[in-house]
């Protein structure tokens, strides 16, 4: 059985206060309903990803509590000349277990190809963090029929460049570009759909780590939509963007997990 993953990607928002603030209200709420629940909620594994700057501020936030603290992104690169680059191991000094990876804002903003975003997932995974590999299709690619091809394509130029062994500890989000910030959701049966598929590219290199690997959805999960995503059967938790920003509506994702 995989515990689900309720993942908060704040991408360039916020402040010292805000992350205060809003990690404050986002313990309590966990606490309130954990004491309701006496024990008998499913267990959910709840993660941050603040921006850069404000990791130390929330890592100290959070220290008391469950809540598992990632970056949005890594360099590949070991320490050395590179100049506004943040590695994996001060990553791992300012206590983050998890890291995202190939975003698609990264990708389509930022130029990282399917290399740079293998090479990041390997560096991420062999220092010990958790890399989260976004995957997705664009529109235009979903229209043309080709999600699954590019989908592939994305996984398996990771595959290619890490070992298997990068995989035990990985997390996949599928985030169509199509869906995020839009207020556009793919549907649960579109999602499970591909997220079944994604497993199965998985289990052609190994089984094993199929069965256990989390496959998250992202694009618009809003507390309305969450359970319904979330009720599918290779759907194990959310990456949030949006929604990860206002407690009530994070804390409510949470609960639909
Ligand atoms: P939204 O939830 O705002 O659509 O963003 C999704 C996302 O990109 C998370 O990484």
């Amino acid at each position: 059985m995989r515990t689900p993953l309720i993942a908060g990607n704040w991408k360039m928002n916020g402040s010292f206060e805000d992350t205060n603030v809003l990690l404050a209200s986002i313990e309590d709420g966990l606490e309130r309903r954990a004491e309701a629940a006496e024990g008998k909620a499913r267990k959910v594994d709840v993660l941050v990803c603040p921006p850069f700057v404000y990791l130390e501020t929330a890592a100290r936030a959070i220290e008391d509590s469950d809540i598992a603290l990632g970056a949005q992104s890594v360099s590949a690169e070991k320490p050395g000349a590179f100049t506004g680059e943040i590695c994996s191991h001060m990553l791992k000094d300012l206590t983050c277990s998890y890291v995202i990876v190939g975003h698609s804002e990264r990708r389509q903003l930022y130029g990282e190809t399917d290399t740079t975003v293998g090479k990041k997932f390997k560096a991420a995974a062999e220092a010990g963090l958790k890399p989260i590999l976004c995957v997705g299709e664009s529109l235009e690619e979903r229209e043309a029929g080709k999600a699954i091809d590019v989908i592939k394509r994305q996984i398996d130029a990771v595959m290619d460049i890490a070992c298997e062994k990068c995989f035990e500890n990985a997390v996949i989000a599928y985030e169509p570009v199509w869906a995020i910030g839009t207020g556009e959701t793919a549907t649960p049966e579109q999602a499970q759909e591909i997220h079944a598929e994604i497993r199965q590219m998985i289990a052609a290199r190994s089984g094993k780590i199929a069965k256990k690997i989390r496959i998250l959805y992202g694009g618009s999960v809003k507390p309305a939509n969450a359970a319904d995503i979330f009720a599918m059967e290779d759907i194990d938790g959310g990456l949030i963007g949006g929604a990860s920003l206002k407690a009530e509506d994070f804390l409510a994702i949470i609960d639909a997990a």
